[in-house]
């Protein structure tokens, strides 16, 4: 990779203790990705020797499958738990889980969980690197940085640009993780929901909040839209989804009120005809979500490549260390 590289994190926990620099190193690198993964010879080495252990303790299609993909296009061994049927179900807690399979000495754990902190924990009970791959309410690092990397390469930059994201800001943890790198790069965010989906207290972070549609979409270069996560709602948050869609679903009219050339992004999976109208979903002058999906694999095969750079490190400065204690 051309330039000056900095990362120096021993787990993708959070977009949270990411530096600028940093977050511009994984997605130089996931350039370089990119262009692999549109050869036909999709097999780089980096992860050779390397043990990747993807644990999934909440249902996911398109990350597990991304990163999955690319680790075995780095050349790893790749090892799905399916947690739904795990000792979970039998009592064990999540950290016996972790210490069992750091007994088997992964280099890599991908982790997915429910509770908001969870992989943090985790990541203190094992000696490997740790990837947050959705905790709760709390990060997806690699969903922000994949957003990240589409924003960069559709308007060729990732900074000074208005971004929207609307829709059920409250239950997501991809509104968090992208508010907090978009932040950091320096964008203007507007956060767009009903009030009953808008977490208290967000205006802290430096946004602008909306609860009407074409206000906030008003010369937006980037529509965020999430879906509806009822999974996560206790009750009455959103009247019906008709009434939701006519007043937080995005469909050609609403959109207008953003920039001619504004870009609609969705983390999938989508609810068509609820936040989104398929109208403008498959709309591929407008819609960037297949882009999304192709740079996801980039992007993870980038912050596995330089998480495993830092583990080697980090292992031959221990081997020193002991060789010279005798
Ligand atoms: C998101 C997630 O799991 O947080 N999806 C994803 O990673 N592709 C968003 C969602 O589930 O709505």
């Amino acid at each position: 990779m051309r330039g000056r590289m900095e990362f120096s994190q021993n787990h993708l926990l959070g977009i949270e203790p990411l530096k600028p620099a940093e977050i511009t190193t994984v997605l130089d690198l996931a350039e370089e990705y990119v262009a692999l993964n549109r050869s036909s010879e999709k097999h780089a080495t980096v992860l050779e020797g390397m043990t990747q252990i993807n644990m999934f303790f909440e249902s996911s299609t398109r990350t597990q499958a991304s990163f999955e993909l690319a680790g075995k296009r780095l050349g790893a061994d790749v090892m799905n738990m399916s947690m739904a049927h795990s000792s979970l179900k039998k009592g064990e807690t999540l950290i016996d889980t972790a210490l069992t399979l750091n007994a088997m000495h992964p280099d890599l754990l991908v982790v997915r969980h429910g509770s908001s902190g969870a992989v943090n924990l985790l990541a203190e009970k094992v000696n490997c690197a740790v990837l947050n791959a959705g905790d709760g309410k709390h990060e997806h690092p690699t969903q922000a940085l994949l957003d990240a990397l589409t924003i960069r390469r559709k308007k060729g930059r990732l900074h000074r640009l208005v971004v929207a994201i609307c829709g059920d800001i409250a239950h997501s943890r991809v509104a968090r993780s992208n508010l907090i790198l978009l932040g950091k790069m320096e964008n203007r965010i507007r956060l767009i929901a009903p009030p009953t989906l808008m977490p208290k207290g967000v205006e802290e972070f430096g946004v602008e909040v909306f609860d009407d549609m074409r206000a906030g979409l008003e010369g937006a270069d980037v529509v965020m839209m999430l879906r509806l996560q009822r999974e996560r709602m206790d009750g009455g948050f959103v009247p019906s989804e008709r009434e939701y869609f006519h007043r937080y679903g995005l469909d050609a009219e609403k959109l207008a009120h953003a920039k001619e050339d504004a870009i609609v992004m969705h983390p999938g999976p989508m609810n068509r005809g609820v936040e989104i109208d398929s109208a403008i979903a498959d709309d591929i002058n407008r819609s960037v979500i297949q882009e999304q999906v192709e740079m996801g694999v980039a992007v993870r095969m980038a912050a596995m490549d330089l998480l495993a750079r830092n583990l080697r490190r980090a292992r031959e400065r221990a081997r020193l260390r002991e060789a010279a204690n005798g």
